[in-house]
């Protein structure tokens, strides 16, 4: 297998909202609207074409991953970081490391165009290998009650959350 991640092209969107439909069919947490959710964020100011990335295998696309503005808020201050909004891999082609890849390319790409840190919400089990730790151990949170070792966060340099806490804002197109 010789997995590739490259940016996303228009072209790609239609097998892209496919291939997040069907390996989100029978994730533990779902609303079943997660393809459409990718949609929304494409189309919104939260939106950094860098941060959409797919994995291909032999020219078929078989992962996708996408990271969108957020901001962490405490009164007046405000700091700007990422969300991983989305990481899917076709479910014929998990657990061959794909997930991994895209992750760790995304870490390094968001670095490079100067992000210091990316949060998430997601599986408590799987995270944490790529350097995720949960949010209030920054003390960031959420805008709404998760289990807390679901709500994580990485940063992409060393103390890059020094200093920062609050609460993450979510753009509208995530409908929270
Ligand atoms: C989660 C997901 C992106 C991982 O991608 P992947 O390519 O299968 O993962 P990798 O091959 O990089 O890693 C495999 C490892 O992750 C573990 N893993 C995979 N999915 C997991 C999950 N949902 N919870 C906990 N561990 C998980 C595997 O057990 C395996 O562990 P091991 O290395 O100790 O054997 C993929 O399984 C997926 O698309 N799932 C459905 C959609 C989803 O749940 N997305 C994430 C929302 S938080």
């Amino acid at each position: 297998m010789n997995v590739t991640i490259r940016q996303e092209r228009p072209s790609d969107y239609d097998a892209i909202r496919e291939l997040v439909r069907k390996s989100f069919e029978n994730a533990e947490f779902t609303d079943g609207d997660e393809h459409h959710l990718v949609d929304r964020l494409r189309a919104s100011d939260a939106y950094i074409p860098e941060l959409a990335l797919v994995a291909e295998n032999e020219e078929q696309l078989v992962g996708f991953i996408l990271c969108t503005k957020i901001t962490i808020e405490n009164g007046e201050n405000r700091y700007e970081s990422l969300a991983l909004a989305r990481v899917a891999v076709d479910p014929r082609f998990q657990n061959l490391g794909i997930g991994g890849k895209l992750i760790n390319g995304m870490h390094e790409l968001a670095k490079k165009l100067g992000f210091g840190s990316i949060i998430l919400l997601g599986h408590a089990e799987y995270y944490p290998r790529f350097g995720y730790r949960p949010t209030y151990t920054f003390d960031i949170h959420l805008p709404f009650e998760v289990p807390k070792e679901n709500s994580m966060a990485i940063e992409l340099s060393d103390g890059t959350l020094k200093g920062i806490q609050g609460t993450v804002r979510y753009p509208e197109a995530f409908g929270i």
